[in-house]
């Protein structure tokens, strides 16, 4: 079959897996081709059981797939072929050297970038889709015309906004797709070819267009302000557990004021995820190397919160058990770092199971989907954790129960009998705020919510 446009994705993560899965399923005229650098990654895209648990994914991939999406290891044959190219390789936060544990790590970037300028024989459209710090396109430009042949690369570039458990729905109906484009004739000629893609299914008025620096700072200021959200409402906690106030009720009155709005004021034991932490830090490391030091101490400030929001979970559930947790079992409902995934990257349930083991818990963690990366995390401590996929036996015999993931699941448990089944007094904390706490409280657990007054029977 003959396509109108070949659309290349380079890197098979949460990212560009979901984002041309969509494309393909929305554009039947495209070829969307995913390459990955890891075989096994790519395997797994052309399995029953895909790398990534995101709800509504299998579908649409199980029906575009080898019709007009196609995942493959063959990175060098795809570039030629390609027209427009989307980057979605990883950028993690750098391990070693000027920027350690700040800034972004771009060596897969620049590969990808080497590579495309080797491998490609005709002029290109490229997408910068990867969370990357601001005037990385331009780095990514100087690298792409460093060649003599004649062939030219348009760099774009094109946010992800996507929330992983949702990421289907944000695709389908994105509240913007943002596009940053050199504003030059050629620039805007780029922009054009992408808008016109995204016009398959997105409506013309949520397509914003601007300069690349713009654009690319929007994705870190959107993360930042998402993430600044919810360390106000948890460093807002802290004052309610000492104070006897309800997080839930402050967070219900201060969000129906329509100039805050109700979303991303769910206090918890902290956010996780690939994004926030990571964008921060890139801001941080920005604001700092132009001087602008009150800046960065501003957003630092967010990472903090979170940071001491984890390690007061931890300090409570020690206050609560009598000063010890030693020997003592304690199990993790959810390691995942939100619900409906199955991700686990700096998911606070990680720096929780981390403290704990220090204080020598003998650690049960169950989860829905994420007890795979959960093992890969943590496999230095095989001796001190297992990993029970039921709920109800995972609590079996233990002292206490930690919420960190807020699984609906974990909502709707029978509590009388996981009471039952565990070592008394028995404890609960929840993380998330998710169950009803005076029913449980009710059964006999003592009961230890995030931002309001515990209920115990001492
Ligand atoms: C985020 C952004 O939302 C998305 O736009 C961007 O593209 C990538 O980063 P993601 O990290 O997938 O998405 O999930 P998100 O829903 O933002 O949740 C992040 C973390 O914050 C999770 O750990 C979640 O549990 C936590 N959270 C969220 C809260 O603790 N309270 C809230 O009210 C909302
Ligand atoms: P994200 O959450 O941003 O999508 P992931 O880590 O899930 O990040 O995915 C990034 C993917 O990019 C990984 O599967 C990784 O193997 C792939 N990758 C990294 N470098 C290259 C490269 N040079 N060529 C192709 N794929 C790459």
């Amino acid at each position: 079959m003959n396509f109108k446009k070949n659309i290349l994705c380079i890197g098979a993560g949460y990212v560009g897996g979901p984002t041309m899965a969509m494309i393909a399923h929305k554009c039947p005229q495209y070829k969307v081709t995913v390459v990955d650098i890891n075989p096994v990654r790519i395997a797994e895209w052309n399995s029953d059981h895909l790398p990534i648990y995101e709800p509504g994914l299998d579908k649409i991939v199980r029906q575009a797939r080898n019709r007009n999406l196609f995942f493959s290891t063959e990175v060098d044959q795809n570039i030629k072929r390609s027209d427009v190219i989307f980057v979605s390789v990883n950028t993690p936060t750098k391990t070693f050297g000027a920027g350690n544990g700040m800034t972004a790590d771009l060596q897969y970037w620049e590969k990808t970038a080497r590579q495309i300028l080797q491998s490609a024989e005709s002029s290109k459209i490229i997408v910068e889709k990867s969370t990357l710090p601001v005037k990385t396109a331009l780095a990514m430009e100087r690298i792409l015309t460093s060649n003599q042949s004649g062939i030219y690369f348009d760099v774009l570039s094109n946010p992800e906004f996507l929330a992983e458990g949702t990421a289907i729905n944000d695709l389908e109906n994105p509240d913007r797709v943002l596009i940053g484009s050199h504003q030059t004739k050629k620039g805007l000629k780029a922009r054009d070819v992408l808008v016109e893609i995204y016009e398959n299914w997105v409506p013309k008025e949520r397509i914003i267009t601007s300069d690349i620096w713009s654009s690319e700072l929007s994705k870190l200021v959107s993360n930042a302000i998402l993430a600044q959200r919810i360390s106000s409402i948890n460093a807002i906690s802290a004052l309610c557990e000492k104070t006897g106030a309800d997080i839930v009720e402050v967070s219900k009155a201060v969000g129906m004021d329509h100039r805050i709005g109700d979303r991303f004021l769910n206090a918890s034991v902290g956010f996780g995820g690939s994004c926030f932490k990571k964008d921060i830090l890139n801001l941080v490391y920005l604001c700092q190397n132009y001087g602008l030091h009150e800046v960065a101490d501003f957003w630092k400030g967010v990472v903090n919160i979170n940071e001491y929001q984890k390690e007061r979970f931890v300090l409570n559930m020690l206050a609560a058990m009598f000063n010890t947790l030693a020997g003592k079992r304690i199990c993790l409902f959810g390691f995942a770092f939100k619900a409906d995934t199955g991700d686990t990257r700096e998911s606070p349930a990680f720096f929780i199971a981390n403290r704990l083991i220090e204080e020598k818990v003998e650690l049960v963690i169950t989860d829905p989907k994420a007890l795979k990366n959960a093992k890969n995390d943590l496999d230095e401590f095989k001796e001190e954790v297992s990993f029970v996929e039921d709920p109800y036996k995972a609590a079996s015999g233990c002292h206490a129960i930690a919420i960190l993931t807020e699984w609906v699941l974990y909502q709707n448990l029978d509590f009388e009998k996981i009471y039952r089944s565990m070592l008394k007094p028995a404890f609960i904390f929840d993380g998330r705020n998710i169950i009803d706490h005076q029913k449980v409280f009710e059964i006999g657990f003592n009961v230890y919510p995030i931002g309001k007054p515990a209920l115990t029977h001492f």
